[in-house]
């Protein structure tokens, strides 16, 4: 299943019940895609519409009747019949848990951030309620991490990183380099340009910007942002040579 890429003309059509309405959608959507287009919103982080769906940030949890566990919503394909809970008591206080160790490694500064407003992990921790962390916060993984200013238009902040891997799959599937990785597990997985000794200059980035285009937090963030703030206008454009877009600031 790809929350992506909408299934193919001429697919098969299933009929599901979401949060008590029934919709029909093509064999094939993913029940995170089928739960919009039933007017629902399911909270995710690591799923956009341009890229494939990963499965990895267990925000868009979901109950599936018949069906033990919780499965994550972007990556489970519809089925006939499926009766779907999107929004119960349970997913809410899973959702807070998974935010909270989220936010217990990531810096606490958004009033500070260039991306303050502007921030999917922010917007997020507010849509599920989060309100208090209750882990130390002394031992964070982030702390001591330097940002990697190599590459001329952005800079790379593994502080604000939730290693979501959306720029490696940008990089991947948008631009086709794949100059990006996840390097390490657990506490120690990062983003890398290769490797952790390589930094973004080195690597085989060809500065698309599609990679911050992608990121939910301002881990990956244009220099020129973080030195003027945003631009008062921007156009998205999928023109060949960088698919990425064009901003303006005004003189
Ligand atoms: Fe589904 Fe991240 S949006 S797991």
């Amino acid at each position: 299943p790809d929350f992506g890429t909408p299934p193919g003309i001429g697919a098969a059509s299933v009929t599901l019940t979401i949060d008590g309405r029934e919709v029909t959608v093509p064999e094939g959507t993913s029940v995170m895609r089928a739960a919009r287009e039933a007017g629902g919103d399911i909270p995710s982080l690591c799923a956009t519409d341009s890229i494939k769906s990963f499965g990895s940030c267990r925000m868009c949890l979901v109950e599936i009747e018949g069906r033990k566990g919780t499965p994550a919503s972007c990556t489970t394909p519809v089925e006939a019949g499926m009766v779907v809970q999107t929004q119960t008591q349970r997913l809410a206080k899973l959702r807070r848990g998974v935010m909270e160790l989220y936010i217990s490694d990531h810096p606490l500064d958004c009033l500070t951030c260039s991306a303050n407003n502007d921030c999917e992990l922010q917007d997020t921790a507010a849509e599920v309620g989060l309100r208090d962390v209750r882990y130390g916060y002394e031992g964070a993984n982030h702390l001591g991490t330097k940002p990697d200013l190599s590459n001329p238009y952005f800079l790379f902040a593994p502080d604000k990183c939730i290693v979501c891997s959306r720029c490696v799959r940008a990089c991947d599937e948008v631009q086709g380099t794949f100059a990006l990785t996840v390097d390490g597990r657990g506490f120690a997985s990062a983003i890398s340009a290769g490797t952790k000794a390589d930094d973004f200059l080195s690597s085989e980035c060809v500065s698309c910007g599609a990679c911050v285009q992608a990121c939910p937090t301002s881990a990956l963030m244009e220099k020129s942002v973080k030195q003027m703030g945003k631009p008062e206008r921007s156009v998205v454009t999928t023109c060949a040579y960088c698919g990425v877009g064009c901003t303006f600031r005004a003189e």
